[in-house]
């Protein structure tokens, strides 16, 4: 078993057999161990594809995305904000429906930021149902430029988010993957 299923579940808490609590090193504490464990594997995962930049969203894909950069000569990260009060011809734009909140945000880019031609690996705390992602490789297509590849620090496989990525013609690559929080236990695919 690698450290971060260690750590899920070590620290994790499931809330109504459907959401995992990881406060303790993903959404509000950062365990270093753990952040620089998850930036080696993802450089493992996606070297030598010719990746540009590292995409991700505010907040807590921000410290994988930099952690996956440091191990991939110091590329540059770029993270979509959310919720901005005024979009414009600036930015790349788009509408994201987070079935977890159970509303629609607005994420966007200013376009200085992903240039035609850009080679992008996304990157991402969780993977549920898959629209932050796919919102993220929306602003990237605006940009005319390509999505390499999508690492998920912790799948939800019970949720369809992959299948949903996958079909767009982005490869997912996930570091712990959960298939079940029955009974409000952890359960992984392999
Ligand atoms: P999707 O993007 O895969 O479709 O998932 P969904 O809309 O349902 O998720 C929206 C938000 O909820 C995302 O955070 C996502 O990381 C988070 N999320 C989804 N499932 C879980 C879970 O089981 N545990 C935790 N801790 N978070 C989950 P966000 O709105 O982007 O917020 P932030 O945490 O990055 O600030």
């Amino acid at each position: 078993m690698n450290l971060l299923k260690e750590k899920i579940l070590k620290e994790g808490i499931v809330l109504e057999e459907r959401i995992l609590k990881v406060d303790h090193f993903v959404n509000q504490q950062i365990d270093i161990k753990i952040l620089r464990y998850i930036g080696q594997a993802f450089a493992k995962g996606f070297k030598n594809q010719g990746i540009t930049k590292i995409l991700t969203i505010e907040a807590s894909g921000i410290a994988f995305a930099i952690a996956t950069a440091y191990e991939m000569d110091d590329l540059t990260v770029v993270f979509a904000k959310k919720d901005m009060t005024a979009f414009g011809s600036d930015d790349y734009h788009t509408e994201v429906y987070s079935f977890t909140k159970q509303r629609s945000y607005r994420v966007a880019i200013d376009k200085r930021f992903i240039e035609p031609g850009d080679k992008i690996l996304i990157i991402d705390d969780f993977l549920a149902h898959g629209n932050a992602v796919l919102g993220l490789a929306e602003l990237v297509k605006q940009a005319k430029a390509s999505v390499v590849g999508v690492g998920i620090v912790i799948e939800k496989t019970f949720q369809n988010g992959k299948a949903k990525v996958e079909a767009a013609g982005y490869p997912v690559h996930s570091l712990a993957r959960i298939c079940s929080l029955k009974n409000n236990q952890v359960h992984f695919d392999e």
